[in-house]
C-alpha cells in the first residue's frame, strides 16, 4: 500500500541512524543527518572546515572539490575520488572517508606538494579556485602517482578558474607527469629536479624555487591514509542494514537489498532514487522541486552488478560513469574491434560528458532516468537498441530502449514503482558501424546543444544499407528517431550521393519550430546533417572532404613565457622580481579567509533575496505569510525598514536598494527574507507571493531602446578633422554593423557581506567583498542615515572582482546593513551563483554602426561610428564606459578624419556595470571591424592594411591627446617574430587548400589601452605606513586584492623603497577606518596610484629616519626603527598621491583624459569545423608593453588570465535572455567560462624588453585590462577561417560576424549547400526563445 503523506510525516519525528564518516581521518558520528545537507555545508558551517569553497551549487565550477574514500564491496578495495561537495548529500557519506584541502598539509605543517607548486607555478591569483584544483590534482595522484598530461587536463574538466587562463596551473603539475615532469627524485645534482636551479632564469615564469620535491607525495599517501583506511576496511566488514536520516522535511532510506528497495518503492511510488544526486540536488536546489522520500540504492549489489552476457555487458543502473568507462575501455582492448563499435561511442560521449567529479558520482541509471532531451548517453543507447531489465515487486522486464521509450519531456515508460535494474550495451557485429557525436558550446563539461546516435549494419562484403538507425538529442522534448530518414536509405548504396540525399531528408524530418526552448533553430538543423559525415568514413568521398569525418581531438598544450630579466647588480632589489603571490600558498592550503569564511557569530542570521520576476511592472502587493511561517525565519525587510534613504547608485541615485512600488528589470530587489540558515532563508525567500501589474513597454535590446528612444543623457561625441571631406577624398565607402553581447564576470566568489551592528551610536562594520570600500562605507551610511564616520568596511581579499564588485557589490551590501540593522543582529549574506548572475549584470552588450571611407591601398581616411551601449535600468557607471568605448574606437588607428557618438541605452535589464576593459575592448573591437571590412574589400592582407594605418610615435589620437613612447610598432615587429607569423600564413594557407570542411586561419591585432580614470577626481590614492618597535611594517593603502597580486607589488614597492626585505612587510586588510575616500580598486591604475601614495608616505619615514642611519651607519634597520622610537619620533606616515595634469572636456575636444598607455599585439592561429563551428585555439603569440615590470610574474598573469577573460567575451560566453527580460544563463551549467581545454595549444608570451614608462612608479606600466582585447585576435582568426570557408561557396568580401564567435555564429556564417538546407524563419513571423540584448 502507497504510503499518504501524513505518514511520511510522522516518521519524519522517530529519530534516525546515526552517520558515521571520517573527515581529514576523524571519525565523526552525526546524530541529526539533514538528507537536504550538502557535504560542502556541513564541512563549511559544521566543522568550520572553510577551505573548501562554494563557487556555484551546481557541480560546475568545481571549487568545491574533495576527495571521497570509501570501501567498494563489489571491488574489494577502497577506492578514492574527487567529487562537488557542493552536490554530495551528506547522507551518502556513511562509512566513507572525506579528505579537504585542510586535510593534506597546511602552512604550519607541512604543505603538500600539489599544494606548494600550484603556488610557486604562480597557479594562484584570487585563490577561490585554488583548493578545488589542489583536490582535483590530489585525487588524482592517489589514484595515478605518474600520471600523464592528459590524464591531468581530463582531471581538470570539472574546475574552473576565471584569473590565470590555466597556463600557470598545468606548467606547476607538469611536474607530476610522467611526459613533462619531476624526475621523481632521481635528479643527479640535488635530489630532485623540482629543487634545482633553473638556468634560463628569464623563461618559464613557472616553477620557482618549489621545495618539496615529488618523493615526499609518497610519505604524505603513507601517513594520511593509513589513518582511514584500516577504520573503512571494518566497517565495511560489519553486516549490512537499511539506514534512515529523517530530516526536517525529508526522510532518506539507504536499502541494502534489492528487496528492501523494491518493497520500499511499492511503499512509496513517488520516492526518488538518488546514486549522484547530480540531477536530483539540482531539481531540489535550482528547479524548486521537492521530494519528501529519497531511496539511495547506490550499494545494491544487483545495480552495481558488470557482468559479460551473450550479446554484449550488462551494468548496473547505480554503476558509474566513471566505472563504466573503465569497464568499456577494458572491453575495447580486449575484445576484437568490430564487437566493440558502441563501446567505444559511448566512450566518446563520455569523454565529454561533464567533468570528472560528475562522472565519479553520477550513474548510468540516473542518466536514463532523467530522461533528459540532451542526454549525452540515451541517443547512444537508442541507436544501439540497448536492453534495460525493469524491475518492481514481483515483477521483472525487459524493454528495448527505442522511440516509445520516452513518452514525453523527461518521462519515461516506467512505472512509478517501478526501478531500472540494469542496462545491457551491445556488442556489434561485423559490418556494422556505429558512431556518437556531441555538439556543445563550450567542448569541455558542457552541455549538448544536439547530440547523436548512428547505428549502420551493411549487408555482407557490400556498401548496402541493410539497417540503419539514427537517434538524436536536442531536437525535440525527447531522444528521437529519425525513422523516415533511415528507411528512404535502406537497401542503398553508401556514398556521396546517399549522403546528399540523406541531408535533405533530415533537414525536413529534423525540424524545429523557429520558438523551440533553446533557441539556435538553424543551427542545431544544420548540426543533424554533419553527423551523417561522421557516420562512416565512404571510400568514395574526396580526399579533402575526409576534414568532415575527424572527430575533435584536445591536444597537450604548451607555452613559453618571455621577460627581461632584473639587471645585473639590482639582486637585492624586489622589484622587478617575479615573486609569487604573498596569499598563494595560504590560498592553496585552504587558509586564506574570504568574507564567508569568518567564522559566524553567535546569534548571526542569514539573508535570502526576493526578486523580481517581471522586468517591467507595479507592485500590487506582497504576500509573506508562507514564508514567515518557514521555520527559523525572523524577518522579511523592504523598502519600509529603510531608515535613512532608499535612492542608492555609485555616480547618480537613480536607484533603490530595494524597489519601492515598482519594478524595471527581471531580478530587481524587491526585500530580503532573514532567518537562522541560509537554507531556511532562502525557502522563505522563494515563498513570498509578490502580485504585479505588468507595464509597456518592455525595453530588452538595444534595437528596441532605439525605436522607442530610451537614452540616458548626455549622448557623447568625439571628433576630429572633417569627416565630411573625408569621405569625398576617399576611393570607396562601406557600411557594416556589429553586436558585441554583454559578458559576466563570473568572478569565482560570489558577491558577499556580512553586516555587524555594533550597537552604539549607529556603528555598522561591515565585512565586504568589494573593490570599492568607500563607496559600500558611503551608500550604507546614506541608506542608513547616518554619516559615514559611522560605517567601517572591511575588504581582506576577494576571490575575483574584473569591475562587477566595482559598484554593483554595494546594492547587496547595503540590503543586508539595513537587514543587520533592522533585526540588530549581526547577518550575512553569499548570493548563490544563480541570484550573482541574475542581481548583478556585467559587461554591457555593445552594438555599433560604422560608415568607413578608405583608399584602394586600404588607406582608411574617414570615419564614421555610431556606438550603443546597453546600460540596463540605471545608470551606474554606464557613462564612463560609454566614454571609454569612444577613446577606443580607434584602437590603433591613425584615421586623419574621424567622428564617434555614443548612446547609453536605458533598458529593462539589471543594470550593467564595470568589467575588465571598461567598454575599451567593444570600442576597438568593433574598431577591427571595419579593419576587417576594409581589408575584405580591398582584397589585401588585414595585416598589411592594419599596419599600413596603425599611428606613430608622435601622432595625436581623436581626443588630441599625442602618443608619447609610443611602443605597439615594435610590440607588433616582435610579435610577427615571436609567431612566425609568415611562415605561418603560408601553412594556413596550404591547409585551408587541402581541406573543405575545417579551415584555418590567422590574425594580428594591436592594442593601445588609455591609462586613468575618466573622471579626474578618482586619480588619487592614500596610503598608511605604521612602523612598529621591532621594526616590522604595517603597509595599508586604499587598494583591494583580488588576485591580481596588487599586495604583492606595494609590498615591494615599500620594500624597494625602505631597504627593508618584503618578510618585514605586512598587510592585513583595506579598511575605511585606515585609509579613507579610496578610490575603488579599477581602471588598472591601482599600482599607479597606491604604489606612489606608498612611496609617498615611505620617504616621509625615511626622511624622519635619515638621522638615525646617520649617526649609525653600520647599523640596521631595527636599529634606527628603535632609536627613534626611543626618540619620541612619529614612526607612522601618511602618504598621498594624485595624478598630474589629467581632465578632458568633450565640448572641445581637448586636455587629456590619459596619464599613459599601455600597449600590447597578439598573432592567434585558430582551426574551424566548418560543419559544426567548433573551434580550436592553435596559437598565441603576445608581446605586451608593462613598462619595467615590477613583477613579471604577476604581469604575466594578468596577461594570460586577461587574454583568457577576452578569449571568453569573443569566442564562448553568451548570455541568453528571453524576449521579455529573463535570463536563462544562470550558472556554469549554462554560461560557459573558458576551461582549461580552451587555452591555447601553443602560447607564447613575451614583456616587451626596454620600454621604462616614467609616468608611473618604478617606470612600471598599468597591466590588469589592457592584455584583454588582445583575444580579438583569436575572433579575427576565425573570421579569417571562415572567409576561406566562405570563398568554397564563392561568398566574398566583407560579411557580418557579431561577439561571441559561438560555434553557432560560426557554423551560420559559413555558408554551404546545408546551410541552405535549414533556413532561418523570417524575423517577425516568431517569438523567439532568446534575443540579442
Ligand atoms: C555539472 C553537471 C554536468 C552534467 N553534464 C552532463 C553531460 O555532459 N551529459 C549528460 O547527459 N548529463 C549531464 N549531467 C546530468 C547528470 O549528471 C546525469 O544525468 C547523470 O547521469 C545523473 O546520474 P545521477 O546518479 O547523479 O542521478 P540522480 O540525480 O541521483 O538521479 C537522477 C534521476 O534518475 C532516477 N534514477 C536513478 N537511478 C534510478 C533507477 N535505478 N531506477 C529508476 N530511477 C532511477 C532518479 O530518481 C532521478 O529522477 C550533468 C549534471 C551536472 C550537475
Ligand atoms: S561549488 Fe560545487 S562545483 Fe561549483
Ligand atoms: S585564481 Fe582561479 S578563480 Fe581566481
Amino acid at each position: 500500500m502507497p504510503i499518504t503523506a501524513e505518514e511520511i510525516k510522522n516518521k519524519l519525528q522517530s529519530p534516525g541512524d546515526d552517520l558515521v564518516f571520517f573527515v581529514n581521518g576523524k571519525k565523526i558520528t552525526e546524530k541529526n543527518a539533514e538528507p537536504e545537507k550538502t557535504l560542502l555545508t556541513y564541512l563549511r558551517r559544521n566543522l568550520g572546515l572553510t577551505g573548501t569553497k562554494l563557487g556555484c551549487a551546481e557541480g560546475g565550477c568545481g571549487a568545491c572539490t574533495v576527495m571521497v574514500s570509501k570501501y567498494h564491496p563489489h571491488q574489494n578495495r577502497i577506492i578514492h575520488y574527487a567529487v562537488n561537495a557542493c552536490l554530495a548529500p551528506l547522507c551518502s557519506l556513511h562509512h566513507c572517508a572525506v579528505t579537504t584541502v585542510e586535510g593534506i598539509g597546511s602552512m604550519a605543517s607541512k604543505l603538500h606538494p600539489v599544494q606548494e607548486r600550484i603556488a610557486k607555478a604562480h597557479g594562484s591569483q584570487c585563490g577561490f579556485c585554488t583548493p578545488g584544483i589542489v583536490m582535483s590534482m590530489y585525487a588524482l595522484l592517489r589514484n595515478n602517482p605518474q600520471p600523464s598530461m592528459h590524464d591531468v587536463q581530463e582531471a581538470f574538466q570539472g574546475n574552473l578558474c576565471r584569473c590565470t587562463g590555466y597556463r600557470p596551473i598545468l606548467e606547476g603539475y607538469r611536474s607530476f607527469t610522467k611526459d613533462g615532469g619531476c624526475c621523481g627524485g632521481k635528479a643527479q645534482s640535488n635530489g630532485c629536479c623540482m629543487t634545482n636551479e633553473h638556468t634560463q632564469e628569464h623563461v618559464n615564469v613557472s616553477r620557482t624555487d618549489i621545495q618539496t620535491p615529488c618523493s615526499i607525495f609518497s610519505e604524505y599517501k603513507h601517513i594520511f591514509v593509513l589513518n582511514y583506511i584500516c577504520a573503512l576496511q571494518s566497517l565495511s566488514k560489519q553486516p549490512q542494514r537499511e539506514l534512515r536520516f529523517a530530516g526536517e522535511r525529508v526522510l532518506w532510506i539507504q536499502p541494502c537489498s534489492l528487496e528492501e528497495l523494491l518493497e520500499l518503492k511499492a511503499t512509496y511510488p513517488n520516492a526518488k532514487l538518488v546514486v549522484g544526486n547530480t540531477e536530483v540536488g539540482i531539481e531540489m536546489k535550482f528547479k524548486n522541486l521537492f521530494y519528501p522520500v529519497i531511496l539511495a540504492p547506490a550499494y545494491i549489489p544487483e545495480l552495481n552488478i558488470i557482468q559479460n552476457t551473450q550479446d554484449g555487458i550488462q551494468v548496473g543502473a547505480s554503476v558509474t560513469l566513471t566505472v563504466l568507462g573503465d569497464v568499456l575501455r577494458a572491453a575495447v582492448k580486449k575484445l576484437p574491434a568490430h564487437q566493440t563499435e558502441v563501446f567505444k561511442a559511448v566512450l566518446e560521449q563520455l569523454r565529454w560528458f561533464a567533468g570528472q567529479q560528475i562522472r565519479n558520482v553520477a550513474a548510468v541509471g540516473g542518466n536514463i532516468m532523467t530522461a533528459s532531451p540532451i542526454s549525452d548517453l540515451n541517443p547512444v543507447f537508442m541507436a544501439a537498441s540497448c536492453k534495460l531489465t525493469v524491475m518492481s515487486k514481483g515483477e521483472k522486464r525487459v524493454i528495448e530502449m527505442d522511440g516509445k521509450f520516452f513518452p514525453g519531456y523527461r518521462k519515461t515508460i516506467l512505472k512509478p514503482e517501478e526501478i531500472l535494474l540494469s542496462i545491457e550495451i551491445p556488442y556489434t557485429r561485423k559490418g556494422q558501424y556505429f558512431s556518437a557525436f556531441k555538439q556543445s558550446p563550450r567542448k569541455e563539461d558542457d552541455i549538448a546543444i544536439v547530440t547523436c546516435g548512428m547505428n549502420v549494419f551493411f549487408k555482407e562484403q557490400s556498401n548496402i544499407v541493410q539497417s540503419i538507425r539514427i537517434s538524436y538529442g536536442g531536437m525535440a522534448p525527447v531522444t528521437v528517431l529519425a525513422t523516415a530518414t533511415c528507411n528512404r536509405l535502406l537497401n542503398r548504396q553508401w556514398n556521396e550521393e546517399l549522403l546528399e540525399e540523406a541531408c535533405t531528408s533530415l533537414a525536413e524530418e529534423m525540424n524545429l519550430s523557429p520558438s523551440a526552448p533553446g533557441g539556435m533553430v538553424t543551427y542545431r538543423r544544420t548540426l543533424t546533417i554533419k553527423f551523417m559525415f561522421l557516420g562512416v568514413t565512404v571510400e568514395d568521398v574526396r580526399p579533402e572532404y575526409t576534414s568532415a569525418t575527424e572527430l575533435f581531438q584536445l591536444d597537450s598544450p604548451s607555452s613559453v613565457q618571455l621577460y627581461q630579466a632584473v639587471p645585473p647588480g639590482y639582486s637585492d632589489d624586489v622589484v622587478g622580481q617575479p615573486i609569487m603571490h604573498l596569499s598563494a600558498l595560504k590560498q592553496a592550503t585552504g587558509e586564506a579567509i574570504y568574507c564567508d569564511d569568518i567564522p559566524c557569530y553567535e546569534n548571526e542570521l542569514h539573508l535570502a533575496l526576493v526578486t523580481s520576476t517581471k522586468a517591467h511592472a507595479l507592485i500590487k502587493s506582497i504576500d509573506t505569510s508562507d514564508a514567515m511561517a518557514v521555520p527559523g525565519v525572523v524577518a522579511f525587510i523592504s523598502a519600509k525598514d529603510i531608515p535613512g534613504s532608499n535612492m542608492t547608485g555609485p555616480v547618480v541615485y537613480d536607484e533603490t536598494v530595494f524597489a519601492d512600488d515598482k519594478v524595471t528589470c527581471v531580478g530587481h530587489i524587491v526585500g530580503a527574507i532573514v532567518a537562522d540558515t541560509q537554507a531556511h532563508a532562502q525557502r522563505a525567500a522563494k515563498a513570498v507571493k509578490i502580485s504585479y501589474e505588468e507595464l509597456q513597454p518592455v525595453i530588452v535590446t538595444i534595437q528596441d531602446a532605439i525605436a522607442n528612444k530610451s537614452f540616458f543623457q548626455p549622448v557623447r561625441s568625439i571628433e576630429r578633422g572633417d569627416v565630411a571631406q573625408g569621405f569625398k577624398d576617399s576611393d570607396h565607402i562601406l557600411h557594416g554593423e556589429m553586436h558585441i553581447g554583454g559578458q559576466e564576470q563570473f568572478y569565482l566568489e560570489t558577491n558577499c557581506t556580512l553586516a555587524v551592528p555594533r550597537g552604539e551610536d549607529g556603528e555598522m562594520e561591515l565585512f565586504v567583498s568589494t573593490q570599492s570600500a568607500s563607496k559600500t562605507q558611503a551608500l550604507v551610511a546614506k541608506a542608513l542615515g547616518v554619516s559615514a564616520n559611522r560605517v567601517v568596511c572591511r575588504v581582506k581579499r576577494m576571490g575575483g572582482g574584473f569591475g562587477g564588485k566595482e559598484s554593483r557589490s554595494t546594492i547587496l551590501s547595503t540590503v543586508v546593513a539595513v537587514a543587520a540593522h533592522t533585526v540588530k543582529r549581526p547577518v550575512r549574506c553569499m548570493l548563490d551563483r544563480d541570484e550573482d548572475m541574475l542581481v548583478t549584470g556585467g559587461r554591457h552588450p555593445f552594438f555599433g554602426h560604422y560608415k568607413v571611407g578608405y583608399m584602394n591601398n586600404g588607406r582608411v581616411m574617414a570615419l564614421e561610428v555610431t556606438l550603443y551601449s546597453n546600460a540596463g535600468n540605471s545608470l551606474d557607471l554606464s557613462l564612463s564606459i560609454l566614454e571609454r568605448a569612444l577613446f577606443h574606437m580607434d584602437n590603433s588607428y591613425n584615421i586623419p578624419n574621424i567622428r564617434g557618438t555614443g548612446y547609453v541605452c536605458k533598458t529593462n535589464l539589471p543594470s550593467n556595470s564595470a568589467f575588465r576593459g571598461f567598454g575599451g575592448p567593444q570600442g576597438m573591437m568593433i574598431a577591427e571591424s571595419w579593419m576587417s571590412d576594409v581589408a575584405l574589400s580591398c582584397g589585401l592582407p588585414a595585416e598589411e592594411v592594419r599596419r599600413m594605418n596603425m599611428y606613430k610615435e608622435g601622432d595625436f589620437t581623436p581626443f588630441s591627446q599625442r602618443l608619447d613612447n609610443f611602443t605597439i610598432d615594435r610590440c607588433w615587429e616582435e610579435c610577427m617574430q615571436l609567431s612566425d607569423f609568415n611562415k605561418r600564413k603560408d601553412a594556413v594557407e596550404q591547409y585551408n587548400r587541402q581541406h573543405r570542411w575545417t579551415k584555418r586561419g590567422l590574425s594580428i591585432i594591436p592594442t593601445k589601452f588609455g591609462i586613468s580614470f575618466t573622471a579626474v577626481f578618482l586619480n588619487q590614492a592614500g596610503a598608511l605606513v605604521l612602523v612598529y618597535s621591532d621594526g616590522s611594517v604595517l603597509l595599508t593603502h586604499g587598494g583591494t586584492e583580488m588576485g591580481q597580486g596588487l599586495h604583492t607589488k606595494m609590498v615591494q614597492v615599500a620594500s624597494k623603497t625602505l631597504g627593508i626585505p618584503c618578510s618585514k612587510i605586512h598587510i592585513t586588510e583595506t579598511s575605511t577606518n585606515t585609509v579613507p575616500n579610496t578610490s575603488p580598486t579599477a581602471a588598472s591604475a591601482s599600482s599607479d596610484l597606491n604604489g606612489m601614495a606608498i612611496y609617498n608616505a615611505c620617504q616621509t619615514l625615511l626622511q624622519r629616519l635619515q638621522p638615525y642611519k646617520d649617526k649609525n651607519p653600520k647599523g640596521c634597520w631595527e636599529d634606527w626603527v628603535k632609536a627613534a622610537y626611543f626618540d619620541r619620533v612619529h614612526l607612522s606616515a601618511n602618504g598621498f598621491y594624485k595624478t598630474p595634469d589629467l581632465g578632458y572636456d568633450f565640448e572641445t575636444n581637448s586636455g587629456r583624459p590619459f596619464n599613459y598607455f599601455s600597449y600590447g599585439v597578439a598573432v592567434s592561429e585558430v582551426e574551424i569545423d566548418c560543419l559544426t563551428g567548433s573551434h580550436k585555439n592553435l596559437h598565441t603569440s603576445i608581446v605586451m608593453d608593462v613598462g619595467k615590470s615590477l613583477n613579471p610574474a604577476l604581469d604575466i598573469g594578468q596577461v594570460e588570465g586577461g587574454f583568457m577573460q577576452g578569449l571568453g567575451l569573443f569566442t564562448l560566453e553568451e548570455l541568453r535572455y528571453s524576449p521579455d527580460g529573463y535570463l536563462y544563463t544562470r550558472g556554469p551549467g549554462m554560461y560557459k567560462i573558458p576551461a582549461f581545454g580552451d587555452i591555447p595549444i601553443e602560447l607564447k608570451v613575451s614583456l616587451l624588453r626596454d620600454a621604462p614608462n616614467e609616468k608611473a612608479i618604478f617606470s612600471s606600466k598599468a597591466v590588469g585590462e589592457p592584455p584583454l582585447f588582445l583575444a580579438a585576435s583569436v575572433f579575427y582568426a576565425i573570421k579569417d577561417a571562415i572567409t576561406a570557408a566562405r570563398a568554397e561557396s564563392n561568398l566574398t568580401g566583407p560579411f557580418r560576424l557579431d561577439s561571441p564567435a559561438t560555434p553557432e555564429r560560426i557554423r551560420n556564417a559559413c555558408e554551404d549547400k546545408f546551410t541552405k538546407l535549414c533556413p532561418p524563419a523570417d524575423p517577425g513571423t516568431f517569438i523567439p526563445w532568446a534575443v540579442q540584448v
